[in-house]
């Protein structure tokens, strides 16, 4: 059986001594401590722990915040307090925090103990519960679309997934190319599971059937693969990855959603599900004629305004960013150099180029990438 993971969070030392030795238990992994601020929620996402104590000595207003935040971004994690004087005003605004337990000190390992395993199970079963309806708004959808082949859709979207779980956050890649779609070769993944098979299953709009199909990545991106080959694609529906991506949302605070390079109902669905449409294009004369072609398209379905353009593979040529500034009319801010050895060999050996090559300008640049992305995507929603 899996371990509750345990994580403290409080200023007080000996207060957080004494918690953590009262958790020996087999059926316990305590996997850390920090203090209040803003670095506890990234910690607890990273180290994902089920159950987060609040040692309160009278810091109330920050453990009633930080139990929100949990509340609200980390469905299946649950929250205990635990404060030197508890009184019902304390309890009744922690209740209304989502707090699954206000205990006082002193306490005894059982009765602690106890609590974690009820707040546990309670929280899981309500996440579980929870199903497409109760969609966390938090979460960020982010279609990575463009309109050619091998433009560098793929190398984004892993990359820019690998980025954010660095940076703690929950990310899952899905891959909606359900005809060529290779994101799991960018991963090094030899997908056995697939959303085809997913779609198979019964309860396959259940989060935990939809988990048994993807795959951990060790950067911490959960990937769904496409299918393994071009005749699986017709199994799976613009409804299936709808019902998809709308399961997940509540337990991800990114998914990044591969496309294939056309539009079609499954690149449709990945765009109107999006909160943010990254437009990949070259510099060349055809792929810019296109990606015009597609802000008009993407302009009458009303799907424009969560267009944030990238131009990969930039270069000293004949056609310049400035060229594109004026011929798309809008200011692009992410640009991602031509550097062919890093890229293919990373494609090629199966290890985002954030891994392998961090140093390389391009990382560099896809980092700034997911820099701006952060911003921009929180400001939609
Ligand atoms: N900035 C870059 N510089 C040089 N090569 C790149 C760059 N970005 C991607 N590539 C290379 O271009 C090729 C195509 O990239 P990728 O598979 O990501 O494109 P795609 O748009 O997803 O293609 P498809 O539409 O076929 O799925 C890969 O070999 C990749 O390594
Ligand atoms: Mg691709």
């Amino acid at each position: 059986m899996e371990k509750i993971k345990v994580m403290i969070v409080g200023n007080n030392d000996n207060r957080i001594f004494e918690l953590k030795s009262l958790l020996g238990n087999e059926e316990i992994a305590f996997v850390g401590f920090t203090k209040y601020g803003d670095s506890a929620m990234e910690k607890a996402i990273s180290l994902k722990t089920n159950v987060i104590i609040i040692q309160c000595d009278n810091e109330y207003d920050d453990a009633i915040e930080l139990a929100e935040n949990v509340y609200v971004k980390m469905p299946g994690c649950s929250v205990i307090i635990l404060c030197d004087r508890l009184d019902v005003e304390i309890i009744e605004k922690a209740m209304r925090a989502g707090v699954r337990k206000a205990l006082q000190f002193p306490i005894d390992s059982k009765t602690l103990i106890d609590n974690i395993k009820t707040a546990y199970s309670v929280e899981q079963s309500r996440a579980l519960n929870s199903g497409s309806s109760s969609v966390n708004m938090q979460s960020r959808v982010i279609t990575v679309f463009g309109c050619k082949g091998g433009i560098g859709k793929t190398t984004i979207a892993v990359n820019l997934a690998v980025v954010l779980a660095n940076m703690g956050k929950k990310v899952a890649v899905i891959d909606t190319d359900l005809q060529f779609g290779d994101a799991n070769v960018f991963f090094d993944i030899d997908s056995k599971d697939t959303i085809a098979e997913l779609v198979e299953d019964r309860s396959s709009s259940d989060i935990d059937t939809i988990k048994r199909f993807t795959y951990l990545h060790y950067s911490g991106v959960s990937v769904l693969c496409a299918p393994r080959s071009p005749e699986y694609a017709e199994y799976v529906s613009a409804k299936n990855i709808e019902t998809i991506i709308n399961t997940m949302r509540p337990y991800y605070d990114y998914i990044i959603i591969d496309t294939a390079p056309t539009f079609n109902d499954a690149s449709m669905t990945a765009i109107e599900s999006a909160n943010l449409v990254l437009l990949v294009l070259c510099m060349d004369i055809s792929t810019l004629r296109n990606t015009k072609t597609t802000l008009n398209i993407l302009d009458s379905l009303q799907q424009k305004d969560k267009v944030e353009v990238v131009i990969n593979r930039t270069t000293d040529g004949i056609i310049t960013i400035k060229d594109i500034n004026r011929i798309l009319d809008m200011q692009i801010k992410n640009k991602i150099s031509f550097d062919f050895k890093t890229a293919l060999t990373c494609h090629n050996k199966g290890v985002p180029i954030v891994i392998e090559a961090p140093r390389t300008v391009i990382a560099q640049e896809i980092v700034q990438l997911a820099r701006n992305v952060i911003k921009i995507i929180d400001n939609k929603v």
